[in-house]
C-alpha cells in the first residue's frame, strides 16, 4: 500500500466519483440551514436532507462531497483516547432516487481497491442481516467470499441518526492484523477492540423517519454513502490513530512546540495535548461558518470547546495567548478544500482570540476558586460540589459546566448538576422563549408542503416587473386549499412564474397586484415556500379568481427601486465597513426593505462617532463616483477567484449569481439591485448599536427615504428656532445663551434665598425677650418640615450664644415643635423636654425629650401662636 496524504485522498475520492458522472460540491456550512432538529452538521448527508426527501430538487441526482461535520456526543473523551474526535471530515457520493445498491457496491470496491489499493485480504465488509440483496451483489458482482461477508444485526447495520432519511447499511472494515486484536476467538468484524476498523458506510436510504419514530418509505430509495477521511487516512498512512494523520500532526507537533513538550513521554500530557489538537480544529472551523462564542446552542459548544482547549494549555503549562497561531496551522492544512478558511482568516482569528482573551481574564481566579472548594470539600469529607457553586464557576468566571465537572472528576469529585439547572433556570426560560419555532422537518408542516412536488415557480423578476401569461396554480387561504377566492378574501396565490421577489437573503418580498380577467388581487408579501414556489401574499379587491385562470402580475415599482436602493448601499455598506474597521467585519444578518436597511456584523466595539463619519463617507463617495453594477452568474469557484464575499452557512448551488460593484464591493447575492450606485441617492446612518456580544447593527436610509429623514431633522430645528424666536443657523448660540441665562438666574436665586434666611434670621434675634436674665427665642416657619426647623435651630443657638430657642411648623398641615436651650442656660434649671411637653399639650399634642434639645408634635394647627406664647411663662417657672 502506498502512503496517501488525508488532502490527497481527498481529492482521489472527490475525482473518483466526478468519474463516475457525480457533481463535486463543496462543504456545505457545519451551521445546519432550516433544519431545527439538527445543532450541528453531523453527516455528509445532513446538509443533504431536503434532496432525500423530495423536498426539493437536488442540483443533479448524483453528488459527492467531503463535509466537515462535528459530533459533540462525548466532548469528554475527547484526549483520553487517540480515537474520539470532535471535529472530522466525512467523504460521501450521493444518488437522489438514482443509482441503488448494484452501482454503489462495486464502486466502493473499485476506489479501495484499485485507486487506494488497499490489498482485498484486508478488507472485510457487513451487511444487515436480512439484506440478501446486498449480500449477492457482494458475492457475485465483486466476488467477494461468504466468509468475509458478516450479518450484523439493526444495532450495527441500520443507520439513522435523529430524524430524517435511514436505512439499512453496508459497511467496509480495515483489518490491521492479530496483533491488534483482543484475541477472542469470536473476534471479527464489529468487535469492539482495535483490530477492525470500519472505514466505510454504505446506506441504502429508504425511510424517512419522522418525529414520532414512524419510518416513512421514500418514494425513491437513495444512496447515502459516508467514508470517514481521518480513518481512511490513518490507514493509509499506516497509522493507528487519527493524531498521527499528517495534517493533524501538523497541527498536534504545533501545540507541542508551543508548549515545549513532547508527545508520548507523560500520558496526562498528551491528554491536553489531543484536547488542544482535536478542539483547534473543531473551533477553527466554527468560526469559519460564522458561529459565534455565546451562552447558548451552537455558540456554547464553541465555548464549551474553546475553553476547555485554554484550560488544557494551561495543565501544558502554556502561559500566553495561542489559539490564533494554532489555528493559522489549521487554516494552512485544510484551506485548499475549504477556501473559507482563507477567505474569513482575519475574522476568525478575531473571533478565537477575543474569546480566549476573555476566559484568559477569568481563569486563573476561577481555578482558584476552584481548587479552594475542592479543599473544602476534602475537608468536609463531601464529594458533590453544589449547584449553586458550580453556577457561581459559571456565571462570574465563564467555567462551562463541563469543564467545571472534568475537572472535578480528575481529582475524584462530582457536582450537582440538577442544583446547577436550577441555578439556570430563569436563563433557560429566556432562551426557550426566544428559540424560533420548527419551520422544517418539525412538527409544524405548512399546507406548502402538499404542493405538488413537480412545481416550482420561475422568477422572472431580475429582469422584469411584470408577467402577463402565468398560471394561477394553487390558491390557499386559512392553510387550505380552495378553487376560487372572493372578493375581500386573504388568500396566497402559488404561480408558474413571477417578477414578484420572495423574501430572502435579509431582503423583503415585493408588493403589487395579480389580475385576472375576472379579479384584482393587491399583494402585500412575498415568500417561498416548499419546493421553491412562491407564495404571493394578499386580498382579493375586486371580482374573483380562481385555480387556472391565466393572470397578469406587476410588482409596484417605486417600492422595489426603494428597496433595490437600500439592498445596493448594503453592500457598499459592508465593504467600507471593512475597509474602515477591518476584514474581521463579517455580515451577521439583514434587512432590507423599501423603508430603511439595517446591517448586523461582527465587530467588537461600538463605533467612535470618527468611525461613523468614515464610513458614511466612504459609501456616499461610492456613490458619487457612480460605479456600474453588474451582475453575472458563474459557478462559486469563478465567483470566489473574483474575489466575492460569501455569507456564512449559504448552500451555494452550482450557479452562483455575483453582483459586482465598480470592483468595489463583489458579492453572491440572489437580491435586486440598481444598475449603477449613483441611483441610491444618498446614503445616511440613522442609528449604531449592539445586539449581542460581537455584533453589532447599522441602520441607515437611502434616497427618498434619507431625504425625508433630512427633512425631518430640519423640522425639528424649524420648530425648535421658532420657539427660541430666531433663525435655524443661531439655535445653538441661542440655546447657549438660555442656558447661561438660566445659569445666572439660579445663581441669582441661591442668593437672593441666603438672603432671606439671613434676615429671617435676623428678624427673630431682634425679637428676642428676656426672661430672667436669660435670652428666649420664638418663631414659626410654616415652610420648614422638621429637618429644617432643627436646622434652623442649630443656626439660631450658634447665633445667641446663650439662651432658649422655641420653634414651630406647621408645613402640610402637620403640626411640629422644637426645642433646644444651650447648656449653661439648662445649669440654671430649664429643660427642654419638659417644656415642650407642656407647649405641644395647648396643641393637642404631646412629647419629650433631653434637657437640651426636645421635638413634638401636635394636633391643632390653629394653636400653634398659641402654644408659642406659653414658653415664655414656662421658661419663667423652670428659672425660678
Ligand atoms: N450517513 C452515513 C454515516 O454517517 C453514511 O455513516
Amino acid at each position: 500500500m502506498k502512503s496517501l496524504g488525508l488532502n490527497e485522498i481527498r481529492e482521489k475520492y472527490l475525482s473518483f466519483f466526478e468519474g463516475k458522472d457525480h457533481l463535486r460540491m463543496g462543504s456545505f456550512s457545519l451551521v445546519p440551514q432550516n433544519d431545527k432538529s439538527l445543532l450541528l452538521i453531523n453527516a455528509g448527508m445532513a446538509p443533504l436532507k431536503p434532496y432525500f426527501t423530495g423536498q426539493e430538487k437536488p442540483p443533479k441526482k448524483r453528488v459527492t462531497t467531503c463535509q466537515k461535520c462535528i459530533r459533540t456526543g462525548d466532548i469528554e473523551n475527547v484526549g483520553k483516547t487517540s480515537r474520539h474526535a470532535t471535529f472530522f471530515e466525512m467523504l460521501g457520493n450521493f444518488s437522489f432516487g438514482d443509482y441503488f445498491k448494484e452501482e454503489v457496491i462495486p464502486w466502493a470496491w473499485e476506489f479501495v481497491t484499485e485507486v487506494l489499493e488497499i490489498p482485498e485480504e484486508r478488507l472485510y465488509v457487513s451487511i444487515y442481516e436480512k439484506d440478501d440483496e446486498a449480500f449477492k451483489i457482494w458475492n457475485e458482482k465483486v466476488g467477494l467470499k461468504p466468509e468475509r461477508i458478516i450479518r450484523l444485526g439493526k444495532e450495527d447495520n441500520f443507520w439513522e441518526i435523529g430524524v430524517g432519511p435511514c436505512g439499512p447499511c453496508s459497511e467496509i472494515y480495515f483489518d490491521r492484523g492479530e496483533e491488534y486484536g483482543c484475541g477472542s476467538k469470536d473476534c471479527a468484524p464489529g468487535c469492539d477492540c482495535d483490530r477492525f476498523v470500519e472505514f466505510w458506510n454504505l446506506v441504502f436510504t429508504q425511510f424517512d423517519k419522522d418525529e414520532e419514530g414512524n419510518y416513512n418509505p421514500l418514494p425513491n430509495p437513495n444512496i447515502d454513502t459516508g467514508a470517514g477521511l481521518e480513518r481512511l487516512a490513518a490507514i493509509m498512512q499506516g497509522v493507528t490513530s487519527i493524531f498521527d494523520v499528517d495534517t493533524i500532526k501538523a497541527i498536534r507537533d504545533h501545540v507541542c512546540k508551543i508548549a515545549g513538550v513532547k508527545y508520548q513521554e507523560d500520558n496526562k500530557k498528551d491528554i491536553s495535548i489531543r484536547v488542544i489538537t482535536d478542539h483547534i480544529r473543531a473551533i477553527t472551523f466554527m468560526a469559519s461558518d460564522g458561529i459565534l462564542p455565546s451562552n447558548e446552542g451552537r455558540g456554547y459548544v464553541f465555548r464549551r470547546l474553546l475553553r476547555r482547549a485554554v484550560r488544557h494549555g494551561k495543565l501544558l503549562g502554556i502561559n500566553k495567548l495561542f489559539l490564533k497561531e494554532l489555528a493559522l496551522t489549521v487554516i494552512e492544512t485544510s484551506k485548499e478544500a475549504y477556501p473559507e478558511l482563507e477567505e474569513k482568516k482575519e475574522y476568525i482569528l478575531k473571533v478565537l482570540s477575543v474569546e480566549e482573551q476573555r476566559f484568559n481574564e477569568t481563569i486563573d481566579q476561577g481555578l482558584e476558586i476552584l481548587k479552594e472548594y475542592i479543599k473544602e470539600l476534602k475537608e468536609s469529607k463531601q464529594n458533590t460540589l453544589s449547584g449553586e457553586k458550580c453556577f457561581r464557576l459559571y456565571d462570574t468566571y465563564g467555567f462551562p459546566i463541563d469543564l467545571t465537572k472534568e475537572i472535578l472528576e480528575e481529582e475524584g469529585f462530582t457536582l450537582d448538576e440538577q442544583g446547577f439547572m436550577k441555578e439556570m433556570e430563569a436563563q433557560r426560560q429566556r432562551a426557550r422563549s426566544a428559540r424560533e419555532e420548527t419551520t422544517y422537518m418539525g412538527s409544524e408542516e405548512s399546507i406548502y408542503t402538499k404542493l405538488n412536488k413537480e412545481w416550482t415557480t420561475q422568477f422572472k423578476g431580475y429582469n422584469t416587473l411584470n408577467v402577463s401569461d402565468a398560471i394561477i396554480r394553487a390558491i390557499v387561504t386559512n392553510n387550505e386549499f380552495i378553487n376560487e377566492a372572493k372578493e375581500n378574501q386573504e388568500v396566497s396565490i402559488i404561480v408558474d412564474k413571477t417578477p414578484f421577489y420572495a423574501e430572502s437573503g435579509g431582503q423583503v418580498g415585493d408588493k403589487g397586484i395579480i389580475k385576472t380577467d375576472k379579479g384584482t388581487v393587491k399583494i402585500t408579501d412575498c415568500i417561498k415556500v416548499s419546493g421553491n414556489n412562491f407564495a404571493h401574499i394578499g386580498k382579493v379587491v375586486q371580482g374573483s379568481i380562481s385555480v387556472g385562470d391565466k393572470a397578469s402580475l406587476e410588482v409596484n415599482k417605486s417600492d422595489r427601486m426603494a428597496t433595490a436602493r437600500n439592498h445596493s448601499a448594503t453592500h457598499l455598506l459592508q465593504k467600507a465597513l471593512r475597509n474602515i474597521l477591518g476584514n474581521h467585519v463579517e455580515q451577521a444578518g439583514s434587512y432590507v426593505s423599501s423603508e430603511r436597511l439595517r446591517f448586523d456584523f461582527v465587530h467588537f466595539a461600538p463605533l467612535t462617532q470618527e468611525e461613523l463619519k468614515k464610513v458614511e463617507e466612504e459609501v456616499n463617495e461610492k456613490i458619487l463616483e457612480n460605479l456600474p453594477i453588474n451582475i453575472c452568474e458563474t459557478n462559486i469557484d469563478e465567483a470566489r477567484k473574483m474575489g466575492a464575499m460569501a455569507l456564512f452557512g449559504e448552500k451555494y448551488g452550482e450557479i452562483v449569481r455575483v453582483v459586482n460593484m465598480g470592483n468595489y464591493s463583489i458579492e453572491l447575492c440572489g437580491g435586486t439591485h440598481l444598475k449603477n450606485t449613483a441611483s441610491v441617492g444618498t446614503f445616511k446612518i440613522i442609528s449604531e448599536t449592539g445586539v449581542s456580544a460581537g455584533v453589532r447593527r447599522i441602520e441607515a436610509v437611502t434616497g427618498q427615504a434619507a431625504l425625508n429623514y433630512f427633512r425631518e431633522q430640519e423640522n425639528y430645528i424649524k420648530e425648535a428656532a421658532a420657539i427660541l424666536k430666531t433663525v435655524p443657523n443661531q439655535v445653538v448660540r441661542k440655546i447657549e445663551t438660555l442656558i447661561n441665562e438660566v445659569k445666572n438666574n439660579q445663581k441669582e436665586i441661591e442668593k437672593l434665598r441666603a438672603k432671606i434666611s439671613t434676615s429671617a434670621v435676623e428678624d427673630i434675634l431682634s425679637s428676642k425677650q428676656d426672661i430672667k436674665g436669660v435670652s428666649l427665642l420664638t418663631a414659626r416657619f410654616d415652610e420648614l418640615d422638621m429637618n429644617g426647623l432643627r436646622n434652623m435651630g442649630d443656626n439660631l443657638k450658634n447665633k445667641i450664644g446663650s439662651g432658649v430657642i422655641v420653634l414651630a411648623t406647621g408645613k402640610d398641615n402637620k403640626v411640629n415643635f422644637v426645642v433646644m436651650i444651650t447648656d449653661d442656660v439648662v445649669k440654671k434649671g430649664a429643660h427642654a423636654g419638659n417644656m415642650i411637653r407642656e407647649i405641644a399639650k395647648v396643641a393637642g399634642g404631646g412629647g419629650g425629650g433631653r434637657p437640651n434639645m426636645a421635638q413634638a408634635g401636635g394636633k391643632d394647627i390653629s394653636k400653634i401662636d398659641k402654644a408659642l406664647n406659653k414658653a415664655a411663662e414656662i421658661l419663667s417657672g423652670q428659672l425660678q
